[in-house]
């Protein structure tokens, strides 16, 4: 059965975005390059990822499905090796996505791990990352993650507070008097006061948030002099990170330069140079066709430029760069597979699409506004489209995976639905909400699929309730 198409969009209160595109400028099976795996192509109409056909992927795994293009992964990697350079480092932020197989695959193309808890610590540290190739953030890490960071010998711990400092130099104190133990390297996160042009939540630079110590207060000089004060800590070097999701190079420069202005001053006061200097990460990517994000070439280019630019000025010798690339890494490699549960059409407005999973799984448009685009999976269709909103399963209003999408109008329970450009902050920040099993990890490579996290059961969550 056909559906009504509504191309004229939504009537009331929530009107399609002004860069939507229009229902007539609309080819359902396109698949737009920038926002999905570089292996996806449509075979009889049928999505394949990796060479591996959607439907056999449900049927043997089954739905919701994330499915990660590994090879995508891995030449997203060596493109940000090469771009960078041989005098720079790149480490995968694993809070993007944080699993053996991925920190393996990173690791294999010579990229380093960001690691921010304890708990992606043990993650990269038993998919054998090099202890050397971590570093952990966090902005409250406690003893004990301090204690296994130190003693697993890990390249740099990242400081984010006055506590943190003391607390560390507590862990490194035998080290000072005992020649033969390395002192933890450390770097201090700055605040810079840049305001990333970002969603709130995501802008991590600007002075009111939790993140570093603040430049404009003094208080980043003042972790510096008490870091270079502390016997068994050896200073690196300066962090920052100003946000996520950024499209554009300006809050870099701006805050390297803040940065350096620091690295000057301590420089002048302690006569010491940084070796170090991290820029985090934070680079975009395109989550639907409208978005343009830079070549990771134009964007190293720059990064180099701004950094080689600054030091010269300042009569600074050359720190080491470092980025810290998470989603740019593995956003694009993951398409999330959904079946078709319930279609409804609301008075005239728009179709309803429910799908098996939802929040739990994607909790990005419902926590950051985030654009998602999807696309019938399991066939071609040559109807009309019809203006939708796929929600998931979940008891909330707010559930949505995507606001906006065209679908075509003979859409049935029982197809598969692929949301791309879900690699990143999705399996990482799922949940059990409403007690629904969190779903697979699928690796998909040359014809072959395996599971790198499998899917939760109900069993899974039943053994945590002790009664
Ligand atoms: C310190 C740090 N580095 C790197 C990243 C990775 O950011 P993205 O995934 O946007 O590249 C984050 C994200 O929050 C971060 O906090």
């Amino acid at each position: 059965m056909s559906r009504v198409a509504h191309p004229a969009g939504p009537r009331h209160g929530d009107v399609l975005p002004a860069d939507h595109p229009p229902a007539a400028a609309v080819d359902l099976n396109a698949l737009e390059p920038a926002i999905w795996p570089r292996g996806a192509r449509r075979a009889d109409g049928v999505l394949m990822l990796g060479d591996v056909d959607v439907r056999s992927l449900a049927e043997q795994f089954g739905t919701p499905l994330y499915v990660c293009d590994a090879d995508d992964v891995r030449s997203r990697c060596r493109e940000y090796i090469e771009a960078f350079g041989p005098d720079a480092r790149v480490f995968y932020a694993a809070k993007a996505f944080c699993s053996r197989a991925m920190l393996r695959w990173v690791s294999a193309e010579g990229l380093g791990v960001d690691v921010c808890t304890g708990g992606e610590l043990e993650v990269a540290l038993s998919a054998g990352v090099p202890p050397d190739m971590i570093t952990l953030h966090g902005n409250n890490k406690s003893l004990d993650e301090l204690t296994r960071a130190v003693s697993a010998g890990v390249g740099h711990i990242v400081l984010d507070s006055f506590e943190e400092i003391a607390r560390l130099a507590f862990v490194a104190e035998p080290r000072a008097a005992d020649s033969a133990s390395a002192w933890p390297r450390v770097l201090v996160r700055v605040t810079t006061g840049v305001e990333a042009h970002t969603h709130e939540f995501m802008a991590t630079a600007h002075d009111d948030q939790k993140f570093g110590f603040s430049l404009a207060s003094g208080a980043a000089d003042e972790a510096v002099r008490r870091v270079l004060a502390c016997p068994g800590l050896d200073f690196a070097g300066l962090h920052s990170h100003i946000g996520s999701q950024i499209f554009d190079t300006a809050g870099f420069e701006v805050a390297a330069r803040r940065v350096l202005e620091l690295a000057i001053r301590i420089r002048e006061e302690h006569g010491v140079s940084i070796s170090e200097l991290d820029l985090g990460g934070g680079f975009g990517i395109a989550y639907t066709p409208e978005d343009d994000a830079p070549s990771v070439k134009e964007l190293a280019q720059s990064l180099l430029t701004i950094v080689d630019r600054q030091c010269s000025s300042a009569g600074l010798p050359r720190p080491r760069l470092t980025v810290e690339p998470g989603r740019a890494i593995v956003g694009s490699s993951t398409v999330t597979l959904y079946t078709v549960g319930t279609i409804k059409d609301v008075d005239g407005l728009r179709t309803y699409v429910s799908v098996d999973g939802g929040m739990s799984d994607n909790i990005r448009t419902a926590l950051y506004d985030a654009s998602y685009s999807c696309s019938l999976a399991s066939r071609a269709s040559a109807e009309q489209p019809m203006l939708s909103r796929v929600v998931g399963k979940h008891c909330e209003s707010g559930d949505i995976v995507v606001r906006h999408a065209w679908l075509p109008s003979d859409l049935a329970p029982g197809d598969l639905l692929a949301v791309p450009a879900t690699g990143a902050y999705c399996r990482s920040l799922a949940s059990n909400y409403n007690h629904v099993p969190r779903p697979a990890v699928v690796a998909v490579s040359d014809g072959t699929a395996s599971v790198i996290v499998r899917r939760e059961t109900v069993e899974d969550l039943l053994s945590l309730d002790v009664g």
